[in-house]
């Protein structure tokens, strides 16, 4: 019968790659601890509507990437293609606006676009996601840069560029899109979508991936000529408190995201290593969601890590566990019966331990804890076990020694912490 396989653009996580996944999300809670954001866990799927609202229907994510069905009540209902818009809805649904102070949280697991697979683009994707609500300073939009930055350091990143744009406030964006307008209608050779875009949203015209269209877009106005005197000073403030903090820094003028909510400050991390898909983190403020979202005027700012992304450009070495794991080989019946208390007593003792239970000859356990990558195998036979003996094999040095079966547990711990301190 044929195999059935994964769906396109979706793929399995195995050890030991699902290790390096679990250290850089282990690294990137320890880091939201240090500055205050705790975790929320919100559902896969939202009502379709959340998204339209505020991502906006003329971005690609809303207009053709959304998976969107009807549910067996009739309901539109759509998986969750980014964080920041079900977060806003958590927030006001469960009253979390309430009590002074900055709400701050982070959020991590998959979302869905319907894309185009290719390398570092998939249709279910990780994202490690931060959203801090309820300040228009600009010390937090640096805050929150700083933060990020701190976990791709921690997690031994190098070569990556930080690009940083001002989008303005509604009022700037409106200056703005009048003067990009002039410049779209002053231009041929628009492909059709920007041809509806610069109508409608012409905004969205400066995300297009289209050759021609980014080749006639590198002469069209910029945001930053657009900013009014708080937008200015709020930006400049940001790239101030960057300089300050020592963080290399890009200013990209033409940058405006692929999502409607960004006011302010916007930015994105790119890796090179990465290719085409070379956005590794993404965000920005977003000053008129909750509002949009139907809660009270407060402003909000943010970030989401692609951890796909992320984990193609950590260095090989980084977030593969030290192995100190033990195996018990038993010879015989009795030997087993002993090695089954054993087994349990190493890890009560926080001792990752395993054993077979099938009766193998020695040299198929040995070649069994081989290939499960023990550090460290204690084999048990008849004989040893009237001796009340076990002999504790190093399966680096391939050195071997007999000691009491009372000790096996103190003796494999002091190994392994001696090991750790190495
Ligand atoms: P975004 O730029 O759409 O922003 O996505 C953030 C990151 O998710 C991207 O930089 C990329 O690394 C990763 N990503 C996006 N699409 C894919 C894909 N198809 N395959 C693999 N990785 C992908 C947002 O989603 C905003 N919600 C970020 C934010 C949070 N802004 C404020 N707060």
């Amino acid at each position: 019968m044929a195999l059935i396989r994964a769906v396109r653009g979706m793929k399995d996580i195995l050890p030991p790659e699902s290790e390096r996944w679990q250290w850089v999300e282990t690294t990137a809670r320890e880091v939201f601890r240090l500055y205050g954001y705790r975790e929320l866990r919100l559902p896969l799927l939202e009502r379709t509507e959340l998204f339209a609202r505020s991502i906006g229907t003329d971005t690609d994510i809303v207009a053709k990437e959304m998976y969107t069905f009807i549910d067996r009540h009739g309901d539109s209902v759509t998986l969750r293609p980014e964080a920041t818009a079900q977060v806003v809805r958590a927030f006001l649904e469960n009253r979390l606006e309430k009590g002074a102070g900055v709400k701050k949280y982070f959020l991590m697991g998959p979302m869905f676009r319907y894309e185009r697979p290719q390398k570092g683009r998939y249709r279910q994707f990780y994202q490690i996601n931060c959203e801090a609500l309820g300040s228009d300073a600009p010390e937090l939009d640096a805050e929150v840069i700083l933060m990020l930055w701190e976990i791709l350091g921690r997690l031994k990143l190098s070569n990556l560029r930080l690009l940083v744009n001002s989008l303005g406030c509604p009022e700037c964006q409106e200056d703005f899109k009048a003067k990009l307008k002039l410049f779209l209608f002053s231009r041929e050779g628009w492909c059709p979508d920007c041809l509806r875009r610069r109508e409608v949203n012409p905004l969205r015209v400066l995300d297009c991936k289209s050759q021609t269209c980014r080749e006639l877009l590198k002469t069209a106005p910029v945001l930053k000529d657009s900013l009014c005197e708080a937008c200015s000073r709020h930006y400049s403030r940001v790239l101030t408190l960057l300089e300050q903090f020592g963080i290399d820094f890009e200013e990209q003028p033409r940058l405006v995201r692929g999502l409607d909510y960004y006011t302010r400050t916007a930015f994105e991390v790119t890796a090179a290593a990465l290719g085409a898909q070379d956005a590794v983190a993404g965000g920005g403020r977003y000053n008129g969601l909750i509002r949009e979202l139907g809660g009270p005027d407060l402003p909000g700012f943010g970030f989401a890590i692609g951890e796909d992304r992320l984990l193609e450009v950590l260095p090989e070495a980084e977030g593969r566990s030290a192995d100190q794991s033990v195996f018990l080989a038993a010879l015989g019946r009795s030997a087993l019966e002993r090695c089954l208390t054993l087994v349990q007593e190493l890890r009560g003792a926080g001792l990752a331990a395993e054993m077979d239970f099938d009766g193998r000859s020695l040299k198929a356990q040995m070649s069994l804890a081989d290939r499960l990558g023990a550090r460290w195998v204690a084999i048990l036979g008849d004989r040893e076990l009237a001796a009340g003996e076990i002999v504790v094999r190093d399966m680096k040095s391939g050195s071997q020694e007999s000691i009491r079966i009372m000790e096996l547990k103190s003796a494999l711990k002091n190994l392994a912490a001696a090991e750790e301190g190495n």
